[in-house]
């Protein structure tokens, strides 16, 4: 089957590579089709367990579909590609579209799409059966049949401002979440965040049922990351307070890694000048993540990668602008 990411926008490659690691993570074995700003298009062979459980993990999708077609954008052609594509389910359908194309009136497009695919069938607009989605790039259409919808909501009801324990530099939760799913993380494993801060992404592994290490050099701040991972009801966590290096003695060996660095117009760095940290902590990452393993990394500035390259190898890089115009580069490393 070929299974259709409608992806969020709001980044050009993110949403994309959050999808394919987190299919990477559930062991979904899938060859790549298409990959562009709207869509992540692959062939898998897969079921409805594991479609929920991507589902469940992701941040920067809406939805999942079951492909039927796809075709060049124009009326004509999706209307003739549609009568050869019938839906064999039984039950009640609705039809939805999502509309990027100037060229094609969505109203119009699902009158026609039901004089296809309504003849036979009850619409039911509320709790339909078969869910039949149209999706409308610049160039391409995409038929197809909704599997999985994503809800995000929970992500913004779990800003900072709702937590018992807030700071400014805690990460947006869809960002930290993002982070998880790109260490390919999965259930069960360990996944350490060496400058915790507030638990913000040990709060996003830990509700994907990842065991979470967190540690960081303030005491107020592992203090107030016990309080909100003991909020979101997460139990398997542990935390120290301790600088980045001692962490060996405590997490010798974890399966992920996701952190956002401390940048020093905003978090402490005890003195230390910046680039002596970065390396240190560079150092302690590549000695406790296990081999053939992924760290994310948060850093305010694109030359930080090149330290971290001296120890790991680098996958991928994504800038998100933040509040105050401040840019953020989340850099994915492999541990070869
Ligand atoms: C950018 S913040 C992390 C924010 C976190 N992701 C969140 O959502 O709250 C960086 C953290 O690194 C900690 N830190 C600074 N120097 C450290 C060191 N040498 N070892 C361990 N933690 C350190 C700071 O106390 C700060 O909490």
């Amino acid at each position: 089957m070929q299974l259709l990411f409608e992806l969020s926008k709001e980044h050009t490659t993110l949403p994309a590579a959050e999808a394919i690691a987190s299919m990477n993570a559930e062991e979904l074995k899938t060859n790549i089709i298409s990959s562009t700003e709207d869509i992540l298009l692959v062939e898998t062979q897969t079921n409805n367990t594991t479609i929920n459980r991507i589902s469940q993990r992701l941040a920067y999708s809406f939805m999942i579909d079951e492909l039927l077609f796809s075709c060049p954008a124009t009326m004509d052609i999706l209307l003739r590609n549609a009568r050869n594509h019938p839906i064999t389910a039984k039950g009640s359908i609705a039809i939805r579209c999502k509309n990027r194309s100037k060229h094609i009136d969505s109203e119009l497009l699902i009158d026609q799409l039901g004089d296809v695919y309504t003849k036979n069938r009850p619409v039911n607009l509320t709790k339909p059966d078969i869910e039949l989605r149209a999706v409308i790039t610049e160039n391409i259409a995409y038929l197809g049949i909704k599997k999985a919808a994503i809800n995000t909501s929970h992500f913004q009801q779990r800003r900072g401002h709702f937590r018992p324990f807030l700071s400014p530099i805690t990460l947006h939760p869809k960002i930290a979440r993002a982070m998880v799913n790109l260490t390919q993380v999965k259930k069960q494993q360990t996944l350490l965040d060496p400058f915790c801060g507030t638990g913000g992404i040990l709060i996003e592994a830990g509700l994907l049922g990842v065991n979470v290490i967190g540690s960081d050099i303030e005491q107020k701040m592992i203090d107030g990351s016990r309080k909100n991972l003991d909020f979101y009801q997460i139990k398997k966590y542990h935390l120290f307070c301790m600088d980045i290096a001692n962490i060996i003695q405590y997490a010798p060996s974890v399966d992920a890694i996701a952190t956002d660095f401390p940048y020093a117009r905003s978090t402490t760095t005890k003195g230390e000048k910046i680039a002596s940290l970065y390396d240190r902590a560079f150092e302690t990452i590549a000695h406790v993540l296990k081999k053939k393993k992924y760290a994310v990394i948060g850093v305010s500035d694109q030359e930080i990668r090149t330290i971290g390259e001296q120890y790991l190898s680098h996958v991928g890089t994504y800038a998100i602008k933040s509040h105050r115009s401040l840019t953020r580069y989340f850099v994915v490393y492999k541990n070869e």
